[in-house]
C-alpha cells in the first residue's frame, strides 16, 4: 500500500518514520532543500533518527520529493502542513489549500484523505473535501477523515506508539480505514462520532493548556505584590490530591500549538455567534508576559537597563528543542532593547537565530533565563551575571516570578 505524506515537518516526518515501517511512503515537501537532506538520510526534525530515514530510504519504503506527481497511486494521502495565523490574527489556510490542490491535481482514482493539519472544526467536512472536489472536477468519490496529530517533539515518554490517537471519518468506511492505517504503529485509537468532535477535542486541549497558563501566569503577578513565592503556593495548592493540576508560571507560551490553535477555536466560536472570552484573555495575559518580566528586571536595577549588558539564555519556546517559533525570548530581548540594554543571548541549541549566534554564558550585568535546557549548568547560570532572573523558577539563588 502507498501512503503520500504531504509536508515533512514535524508531524508528517515523524509520521513518515513510524508508517514506512509497513508502508510504502512517500514524503512530499515543497522545500527542496527539506526534500534533498532527507533523502542524504538526514532528519531535520528532533525526535526522528537520521539513522531511521537512511535505513527505511535504503530499505525502499521511504523516499522525499517535491515532484507532486510523485504522489500518484496512492492509497492514503495525509496532509500534514502549517496551519498558522495571517497577520490580522485569522486562520491560514492557504497551506492546507495548496495541499488540497496538490491531491486534486495528482491523484488518480479515489483514496483515504487524512487530514493532520490542526484546523477549525468543519474543515474536513467544509473545507478540504468540497475544495478538492471543485479543484479535481468531482473526478473521484475520496474518502476523508481526519485524525489530529498530539506529537510534542522532544519529548521521551510519550511519542506516536503509546500515545492515544482520535480519529473519525466522513463515513463508517473511511474512519474503519483509518483505523487500519494508524494501527499499525499507535497502541491505542479512539474513534469519536464526527470529525468535529475529533477536531474541536485537539482545539480544546491546546487552549485548555493556554488559559490554565495565562491563569498562573496572572497569578504569579498577583503572588508578588503580595509579597510570596507563587512557586511556594503552588506546591502547597498542588497538596490537595483532586481537582488540581499545578501549571507553571513562565516568560510566556511558544511554538506553533498553543499561542496559535485557541485563535481557531475563537475564530469559529465568532463565525457562530458564541462567546471565546477566556481565550482572547488568555493570549493577552501570556503576550504580556515578557513585558512584565522585564518591567520586574528593570525594577530590580535601580529603574533604568539603559547601558546594561544583558544575557538572555534559552531562546527556544521550550527546554531541549531548537524550535524558536513564537518564543517569547524574542519579545523579551526586543524589549530590553527598546529599553537601552545591550542584548546577547546564549542559547547553544538554536546557535544561530535573526542573524544572531549564541553568545558566552559569561560577562554580563544581568541574566535574564527563559527557557532552561537540561545541558546548560545552573551554577554557570549563577556565574554568569551578577544579577540572575530565572523565569522559570528551577535556579536555586536566582530572582524569579
Ligand atoms: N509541531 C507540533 O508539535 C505539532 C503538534 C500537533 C499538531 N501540529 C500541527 O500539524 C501541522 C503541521 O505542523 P508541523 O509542526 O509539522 O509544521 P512544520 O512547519 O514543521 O512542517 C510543515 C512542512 O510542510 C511543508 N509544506 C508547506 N506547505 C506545503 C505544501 N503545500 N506542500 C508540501 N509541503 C508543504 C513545509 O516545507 C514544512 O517542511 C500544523 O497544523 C500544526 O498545527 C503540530
Amino acid at each position: 500500500m502507498k501512503v503520500s505524506i504531504i509536508g515533512q515537518g514535524y508531524v508528517g516526518l515523524t509520521i513518515s518514520a513510524f508508517a514506512a515501517a509497513k508502508y510504502e511512503v512517500v514524503g512530499f515537501d515543497n522545500s527542496q532543500r527539506v526534500v534533498d537532506q532527507l533523502n542524504r538520510g538526514i532528519s531535520h526534525i528532533e525526535g526522528v533518527d537520521s539513522a531511521v530515514i537512511a535505513k527505511w530510504a535504503k530499505a525502499g519504503s521511504y523516499r522525499a520529493t517535491s515532484k507532486s506527481s510523485d504522489i500518484k497511486g496512492s492509497d492514503i494521502v495525509v496532509i500534514a502542513v502549517p496551519t498558522p495565523l495571517t497577520n490580522d490574527r485569522k486562520p491560514d489556510m492557504s497551506y492546507i489549500e495548496a495541499a488540497c490542490k496538490t491531491i486534486a491535481e495528482n491523484i488518480d482514482r479515489p483514496v483515504l484523505v487524512i487530514n493532520e493539519s490542526t484546523s477549525f472544526p468543519g474543515t474536513v467536512r467544509n473545507f478540504i473535501k468540497p475544495l478538492i472536489e471543485k479543484l479535481s472536477a468531482n473526478k473521484f468519490e475520496h474518502m476523508y477523515a481526519i485524525s489530529p496529530e498530539r506529537v510534542d517533539p522532544g519529548r521521551g515518554d510519550y511519542n506516536q506508539k503509546n500515545t492515544p490517537r482520535l480519529y473519525a471519518g466522513l463515513t463508517a468506511e473511511a474512519s474503519e480505514k483509518t483505523r487500519d492505517f494508524y494501527s499499525s504503529f499507535c497502541d491505542q485509537l479512539v474513534e469519536v462520532s464526527s470529525p468535529e468532535v475529533a477536531e474541536s477535542a485537539k482545539l480544546f486541549e491546546n487552549t485548555f493548556r493556554q488559559v490554565n497558563i495565562a491563569l498562573v501566569n496572572e497569578f504569579a503577578q498577583i503572588a508578588n505584590k503580595l509579597g510570596i513565592s507563587v512557586h511556594e503556593t503552588l506546591d502547597a495548592a498542588n497538596t490537595k490530591p483532586y481537582g488540581f493540576m499545578k501549571f507553571n508560571p513562565s516568560a510566556g507560551v511558544g511554538g506553533h500549538c498553543i499561542p496559535v490553535d485557541p485563535t481557531y477555536l475563537a475564530y469559529i466560536a465568532d463565525q457562530l455567534g458564541a462567546p471565546s472570552t477566556f481565550i482572547e484573555r488568555a493570549n493577552d495575559v501570556n503576550l504580556e508576559m515578557p513585558i512584565y518580566i522585564v518591567d520586574r528586571v528593570e525594577e530590580d536595577n535601580g529603574g533604568s537597563l539603559k547601558g546594561k549588558s544583558v544575557l538572555v539564555i534559552g531562546v527556544a519556546y521550550k527546554p531541549n528543542v531548537a524550535d524558536v517559533r513564537e518564543t517569547p525570548a524574542e519579545i523579551v530581548i526586543d524589549e530590553l532593547r527598546k529599553r537601552g540594554a545591550v542584548v546577547a543571548w546564549h542559547d547553544e541549541i538554536v546557535g544561530n537565530w535573526r542573524g544572531e549566534t549564541s553568545a558566552p554564558l559569561s560577562g554580563a550585568d544581568i541574566a535574564v533565563v527563559v527557557t532552561l535546557h537540561d545541558e546548560v549548568k545552573q551554577s554557570a547560570v549563577m556565574a554568569s551575571a551578577p544579577y540572575v532572573f530565572d523565569t522559570t523558577g528551577k535556579i536555586k539563588g536566582a530572582k524569579t516570578l
